[in-house]
């Protein structure tokens, strides 16, 4: 028997569950089921990440204390999962005891083991609200097209990427007043002097390819020590020996998954350190979606190790969820909550279904697509799947009391033997949830659900009910037959229907499907059917799009429309525009709108530019694509690096930005007049 212990990401307690947060805990769900039903000693746990300034400025803004915030969001994240039969063993808070016990200790010893450092560092401070202001809470005029009211690291307007002492008239978007620069105290974690271990720890098969590669490159250029302190006000732990200044929020969080774990070790009598101390032989996997990769990759196993507690077994990092093809979005509907599907589709397991048959191992996004959704469950779950039994319990139950034949009666050469081969398959679904190759559990699973449809298509048992004197024998052969597979099928199902499997056993005796051996089992008879599951009406899904539009303000952009501001042609050929070739794109630790992109731009050589682009790009999709690059623009010093340039993307007040691209045939370097 293995020991697993299992977490999913920790949801920040400042906001709804909503599909995107879904796939992840649908995934991780289904993963540990798989293992509950191989009768490993299986623990799941998470809670809500409570700590840091947004759930303090929520909480003000709501004027109630972040504690009763994180209380009330709680209860509703519970349900959430409960309802989408997410299985969490403990469901807890970063805001805990335990956590602060363990935030300390870990903080303590790494001290201890000289990890620790602190130095002083210059920040913008709010004179008014007196607090230090994170990137996001700085606003100010774009220096570059004088939109107003913009983000402290780029320009919705115009795209333009700078730093906050960039911006004209900066003001504290908590109060609108001038932020200071101030100095004050930090401590940070020697991440720099992690990387032997973790360029060991990383390359030891915990990771998926895609992730060993993107660390690679993190490597490449150069591990920053990391700063984990924020100063007051803030909601959080105290460091130790201060009183002014607390752990910043993804310090805790992941110590969450400990935390959470020593509360249930304490209610159900497990041993904590058999889990956690260093030379635990039990096993620990964390399900993240990949922008938190450098978080669970980098400072996780390393704070891990140099405070002496075991690292992750396995990091199984996903993708993001688009819907319709698109990022979610609040105008388009699109931005759905858990609680609206319900309130909508009132059938949870469809989307537990349809993430299912998308899902793999990879941490390629999936796309949620409504139309596809909707033929999906149609076709497969109410058509063919539960179209088995609603086709041949009531003859099973009119015509032979419920009983069905034993089969080791039935002559296997007059059928295709579907009921063997429904059992053959265990160890190969088995292995392919073990890899978290779900949409290929669905397929083979399918693949006899099909073949059995057609056998009963084939035979015609309501034909064959019509004489019975002659077909009798037949008859009971082929609904044995396929009441089998279908048996079979719905246990194979389990981890991603628990439901509709417990509504199934229980049509064969049984409360629930305990094991994938069951399989094997003989049956003798079955229950009278009741109705399974019903079909997904398109209203219910266009309804729920209706339902989630929210009208975006508009916000203002000055100076766009006006025409006053000619320029002379050779003013514009000042502007040395280039073909340039995206050959990297990342996400940068900390920015909130600008992805890292590194451009190929021919006999110019390559250039890094910091683009205003990540709310509509993954930049996966950008690599390989030519786009169009300001080359002599004077390179900018910014918070994450140095800027070379610029890319050129349009938008307006609402959509955007979208990046440009040359037609086919331009080659990076070519200059664009
Ligand atoms: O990105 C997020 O939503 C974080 N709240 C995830 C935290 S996971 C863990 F490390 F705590
Ligand atoms: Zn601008």
């Amino acid at each position: 028997m293995r020991k697993i212990l299992i977490t999913s990401a920790l949801p920040y307690a400042n906001g709804s569950i909503h599909l995107g947060h879904l796939v992840e805990y649908i995934q991780t769900d289904i993963w540990v089921r798989f293992q509950r039903l191989n009768k490993h000693e299986v623990h799941y746990v998470c809670a809500d990440d409570t700590h840091g300034t947004p759930i303090m400025i929520k909480a003000q803004n709501e004027n109630i204390t972040p504690e009763k915030l994180i209380d009330n969001v709680h209860k509703e994240h519970s349900k959430d999962f409960e309802d989408f039969f997410v299985s969490f063993d403990n469901f807890y808070s970063t805001n805990s005891n335990e956590n602060k016990f363990f935030s300390e200790d870990i903080f303590n010893k790494l001290n201890a083991s000289e990890k620790i450092t602190s130095k002083e560092i210059e920040q913008f401070y709010d004179p008014e609200k007196e607090m230090f202001l994170p990137d996001r809470f700085i606003k100010g005029e774009c220096p570059k097209c004088n939109a107003k009211d913009q983000y402290g690291d780029s320009c919705e307007g115009c795209g333009a990427t700078y730093s906050p002492t960039d911006l004209i008239n900066p003001f504290s978007s908590l109060s609108g007043a001038t932020p200071v620069k101030k100095k004050t105290k930090h401590y940070f974690f020697k991440l720099s002097e992690c990387e032997k271990f973790l360029k060991n720890w990383a390359t030891s098969g915990t990771l998926q390819k895609e992730a060993e590669n993107k660390i690679k490159e993190w490597f490449d250029s150069g591990l920053q020590d990391w700063d984990i302190t924020r100063d007051k006000p803030y909601f959080g732990f105290l460091i130790p020996g201060e009183t002014d200044k607390y752990f910043y929020v993804w310090l805790d969080a992941p110590i969450g998954y400990m935390a959470s774990f020593k509360n249930l070790a304490d209610n159900k009598n497990l041993n904590f350190d058999e889990y956690w101390n260093e030379k635990s032989n039990t096993e620990l996997y964390h399900f993240i979606g990949k922008d938190i990769l450098y978080f669970h990759a980098l400072f996780w196993p390393a704070t891990l190790n140099y405070s002496g507690y075991r690292k992750p077994t396995k990091i199984f990092a996903h993708g993001f969820l688009t819907v319709n093809g698109e990022k979610m979005s609040k105008s388009r509907g699109t931005f759905i909550t858990a609680r609206s599907f319900l309130e909508h589709v009132n059938e949870p397991e469809m989307l537990r279904y349809y993430y299912a048959s998308k899902l793999n191992d990879s941490m390629v996004d999936i796309d949620l697509n409504f139309d596809d959704m909707l033929s999906k469950v149609n076709s497969d779950l109410v058509g063919k799947l539960v179209n088995i039994p609603s086709r041949t319990f009531g003859f099973i139950n009119k015509i032979y009391n419920g009983d069905l034949k034993k089969l080791a009666d039935i002559d296997f050469n007059l059928y295709p033997n579907l009921v063997n081969d429904s059992i053959k398959i265990r160890e190969e679904i088995m292995e392919l949830y073990e890899q978290r190759l779900y949409s290929q559990v669905v397929k083979k699973v399918f693949n006899f659900v099909e073949q059995a449809n057609e056998f009963i298509s084939k035979e015609e048992p309501w034909a064959l009910a019509k004489d019975l004197k002659t077909n009798s024998d037949k008859l009971l052969d082929i609904l044995t037959i396929t009441t089998y597979v279908f048996r079979n099928a719905i246990i194979y199902l389990t981890p991603i229907m628990p439901k509709l499997s417990d509504k199934v056993a229980l049509l064969f005796n049984q409360d629930t499907f305990n094991s994938f051996d069951e399989v094997e089992n003989l049956i003798a008879n079955v229950n009278k059917y009741t109705h399974l599951m019903q079909r997904l009406e398109k209203s219910n899904i266009d309804n729920m799009i209706e339902a989630n539009k929210v009208k975006e303000q508009k916000k203002e952009i000055p100076g766009k429309d006006d025409m006053n501001n000619l320029i002379n042609i050779d003013d514009f050929l000042k502007v040395d525009l280039r073909v340039a070739k995206i050959i990297n794109a990342d996400y940068i630790e900390g920015a909130d709108s600008l992805l890292q992109i590194k451009l190929d731009v021919g006999n110019l050589g390559e250039k890094t530019v910091f683009a205003g682009i990540k709310s509509n790009y993954n930049p996966d999709v950008l690599v390989g694509k030519n786009t169009v690059f300001v080359a002599n623009l004077q390179p900018r010093k910014m918070k994450f690096g140095l800027s070379e340039g610029m890319i050129l993307a349009a938008s307006d007040q609402e959509y955007g930005p979208f990046i440009l691209y040359p037609d086919d045939g331009a080659k990076p370097g070519m200059k664009i007049k």
